[in-house]
């Protein structure tokens, strides 16, 4: 049966004629019925108007006036956990605790890319980096919630109120997966091996699954070069993620921001792929809800002038990012004045946001207006012109992607702050794959950013953090390093306990 009306059918036509789309339908009366319907479905979901605006957004960004003024973050718009006292990151990081002790803060996991540099057929989250626990990242940072949830638990009036309800954005294609994943069920993506890994344990990785929220974030079609969406087949479009900056539209859509709105005062978000992300960093969430910015962001240094990492800067007086993707060569290679041997712009962006929830919940409409950035890419397509399915050589096609931080600029200087990290303390991102063997045997050249890369900085906090307390580490590891359970400690905290001993375990 026809899950449609004729007259919603044609109200839908309508919309798309309306935004020069009418071609999707070349075949629409020529399919089956339940193809009909998932076609329908699948229109439906999109508004071809949003669209249309969105590309024209994307292809002629609004003019700005005059020459533009791009300078390093002002000092007032930034701390550094470097230099600051002790007495201030305690001051914060009790702060923290007590705001999520009280069930104020929300962690927001943005978990919908592809990983297509890493080459993983599962989703990020599912991937093991050969730690000797053979955690996966989605079992890191589920432990690191259960970890911070206990500690804050202790200083709590009403302990059980300790909980961090965690919201996984997802996309088409790691939606499923991810799902599965979390209920410990077989995943065709993986291999026998780490099947077998994913088994143990408990499912949701001890957390309470009524606190775990999955989401999924929007699509947005392929376009052509002219203008038009593409089909995938006769009875459906080319679609792809919109981006990280999907996320604000997605909190609106699926209902999150319903859920998140009787308790929630902070939220905390960040990347699935970096192992030593901070999951609800304490210091962090204190430190923004103590400057009550609507906005904050950590940074690293940036290691060199290649690193494949978003700037945060000022431009014009407003706080901005500009990504690698986008960058000038001049702007990347600038100097400090100051101090010659570093960059200039070096506050290199990790994705480890905080916002107010005050402020997620009264985007209403600007999340539509975030502006959308072209990549150019072959897209296997159905042509209507030609009646066959093409799979081009060359890019023919744009696809339009939403960035999470392209919002900074709506705010001023004194509603957003920035948050210098140590990067051997909290970012090791997993993008590239482990070199493969050569034919002769030897494997090429270790990338940066790797599974090796991932694991070998796990060990060495590890192995730190034991070190400050005054034990020493034995174990023969490869590494000359100690994987420590975020069940242990989540940030050093907690393992006097080993003072003075010599540790031969692999983990502990
Ligand atoms: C991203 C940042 C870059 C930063 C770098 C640090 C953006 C646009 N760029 O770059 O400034 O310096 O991380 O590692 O954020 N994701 C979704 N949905 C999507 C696409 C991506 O949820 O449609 C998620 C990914 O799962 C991942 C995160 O967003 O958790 C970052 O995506 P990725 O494509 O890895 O970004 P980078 O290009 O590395």
């Amino acid at each position: 049966m026809a899950q449609f009306t004729p007259a919603e059918l044609q109200s839908l036509k309508a919309q798309y004629e309306k935004a020069g789309q009418s071609h999707v339908f070349t075949y629409f009366d020529s399919l089956a019925e339940p193809e009909q319907n998932a076609f329908f479905e699948q229109l439906q979901k999109i508004d071809p108007a949003r669209v249309q605006k969105l590309r024209e957004l994307a292809l002629n960004p609004p003019k700005e006036e005059g020459q533009a003024v791009v300078e390093p973050l002002p000092d007032s718009a930034t701390a550094s956990i470097i230099d600051s006292s002790p007495e201030d990151i305690q001051r914060w990081y009790n702060l923290g605790l007590e705001l999520i002790g009280k069930g104020e803060v929300a962690v927001v996991l943005l978990a919908g890319g592809q990983g297509t540099r890493l080459g993983s057929k599962a989703p990020k989250g599912c991937f093991d980096i050969k730690l000797p626990s053979h955690k996966t990242l989605f079992q890191i940072q589920a432990e690191r919630i259960l970890k911070v949830q206990e500690l804050a638990a202790k200083g709590a009036a009403d302990p059980s109120k300790a909980v961090i309800p965690w919201f996984i954005m997802t996309s088409g294609p790691t939606r499923g997966p991810t799902e599965r994943f979390f209920k410990k069920e077989k995943l065709d993506e993986l291999s026998e091996e780490e099947n077998a890994f994913r088994a143990k344990g408990k499912p949701y990785f001890g957390l309470d699954p009524k606190n775990v929220t999955i989401f999924e974030q929007g699509v947005l079609p392929c376009i052509t070069n002219d203008g038009k969406f593409m089909l995938a087949s006769k009875g459906k479009l080319a679609v792809a993620p919109d981006g990280n900056g999907g996320l604000y539209k997605a909190l609106q859509d699926e209902g999150v921001l319903d859920k998140m709105r009787p308790n929630i005062k902070h939220v905390y978000a960040y990347c699935v792929d970096n192992c030593l992300s901070k999951v609800a960093d304490p210091v962090f969430i204190g430190f923004a809800a103590e400057k009550k910015v609507k906005i904050g962001t950590k940074v690293v240094r940036k290691r060199d002038a290649q690193e494949s990492v978003g700037l945060i800067i000022s431009k014009n007086g407003r706080p901005d990012v500009v990504e690698y993707s986008e960058i000038d060569d001049a702007t990347c290679q600038a100097v400090d004045p100051k101090q010659p041997s570093i960059l200039k712009f070096r506050a290199a962006n990790i994705v480890n946001h905080y916002y107010s929830f005050e402020y997620l919940d009264g985007m209403g409409d600007a999340v539509n207006s975030l502006p959308p950035h072209v990549a150019k890419k072959k897209i296997p397509f159905f042509d209507t012109e030609k009646g066959e399915a093409v799979d081009p050589k060359s890019p023919n096609g744009i696809k339009l992607e939403q960035f999470v931080f392209d919002n900074f600029k709506w705010l001023n200087l004194n509603e957003f702050a920035c948050f210098e990290v140590k990067r051997e303390e909290e970012f090791s991102p997993l993008k590239n794959a482990d070199p493969a063997k050569k034919a002769d045997g030897t494997f090429e050249k270790q990338p940066e950013d790797s599974p090796a890369t991932s694991r070998r900085h796990i060990k060495e906090q590890g192995r730190r953090w034991v070190e400050a307390v005054g034990a020493t580490v034995n174990n023969g590891d490869v590494d000359e390093g100690l994987e420590v359970s975020p069940l242990t400690s989540y940030s050093g905290e907690g393992l006097e306990a080993f003072k003075g001993q010599t540790i031969d375990k692999a983990t502990i």
